[in-house]
């Protein structure tokens, strides 16, 4: 399978041009990116990255071709990702949508509708638009500065405010897939399955819900910066239920957001299947895919 299949398909679209002109750009300045970028390296991927955002941000003809965005939000406005100068997307989570994608055996097609649902500002909507560009994509996101800030400065994507709990005001099998990145890892257990049944209302018959979501991998991957209690309560909880809850906001606002059901959450393949066969087959599980800590899953639509 192919391994970062956004960045080498966008990275493709640039002209020699752009790169002899980043010849006389980069080397001039001041910080590690740039640095990285001019000496000798076996990492490609990594240096087609550095190239796509560079170009994106000092050659805005690179811009028609790529498709990609040299908009930055703001401070204030929620992203995961750390904002240098030279932000143009999550070219890590749009690699990791695709590959798992193609794992099974999914690809994107011309003119049906996608979402990334827990959009913050439009951070994946990005590279995947701009890879895809046609294809429809939108997100949405309960925190409305979030998705306001997308809708003016992301002309690729469509974005709205969501509520916080289901429905969505969107019709039935809109959508042929959507993406949901670090969503059910934060979901108590009865606004988890409800918002899966919304998404089973949403998404048509054959088509997929990319999510990911804390497990024991986490455990692993907390080992060394968490409570010991809380990691064996998670455990403990985990075994017992294959769902675990830990309201980590105690209720109070977070974003102007209601917290009594959004905290930090936990859940098994063994829940999934229990729970959501009825509509849903996985069709691709990994283990900590996710920044080696959060699990990945594909789940296709049943048509029955
Ligand atoms: C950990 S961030 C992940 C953001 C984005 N998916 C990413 O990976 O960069 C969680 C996101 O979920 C949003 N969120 C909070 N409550 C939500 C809800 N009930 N439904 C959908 N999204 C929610 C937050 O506003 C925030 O943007």
């Amino acid at each position: 399978m192919q391994k970062d299949p956004v960045v080498n398909a966008l990275f493709e679209r640039l002209h020699p041009d752009d790169i002899k002109a980043l010849d006389t750009i980069v080397p001039e300045l001041d910080h590690p990116y740039a640095q990285e970028w001019c000496k000798p390296t076996n990492n490609m991927a990594r240096w087609r990255a550095l190239t796509l955002r560079f170009c994106t941000h000092f050659l805005p003809e690179s811009r028609q071709r790529t498709m990609l965005s040299e908009k930055i939000p703001p401070k204030g406005i929620h992203m995961m990702q750390r904002a240098d100068a030279w932000f143009v997307g999550d070219f890590y989570s749009s690699n990791m949508v695709i590959e798992s994608l193609a794992s099974a055996k999914i690809k994107l097609i011309d003119g049906n509708n996608y979402l990334d649902f827990g959009c913050s500002s439009g951070s994946l909507v990005r590279p995947l638009a701009a890879f895809s560009t046609k294809s429809n994509w939108h997100g949405v996101d309960p925190v409305g500065e979030s998705t306001q800030w997308a809708s003016e400065n992301l002309p690729l994507g469509t974005f709205n405010q969501s509520p916080q709990s289901r429905p969505l005001n969107i019709e039935d099998n809109c959508f042929r897939g959507v993406t949901a990145i670090s969503i059910w890892s934060h979901f108590s257990e009865k606004p988890a399955l409800d918002w899966f049944e919304e998404m089973a209302r949403l998404i048509m018959p054959g088509g997929w819900l990319f999510f990911t979501a804390h497990g024991v991998q986490t455990i692993r991957w907390a080992k060394k910066r968490a409570n010991p209690e809380t990691l064996e309560r998670i455990r403990l909880g985990l075994r017992q239920n294959d769902y675990h809850f830990e309201n980590v906001f105690g209720g109070s606002e977070h974003y102007g957001l209601e917290t009594q059901d959004w905290g930090n959450s936990y859940l098994s393949p063994k829940w999934v299947l229990n729970n959501l066969s009825d509509k849903w087959d996985m069709i691709f599980f990994q283990e900590g895919r996710n920044q080696a800590n959060q699990d990945c899953y594909v789940l296709k639509r049943r048509w029955t």
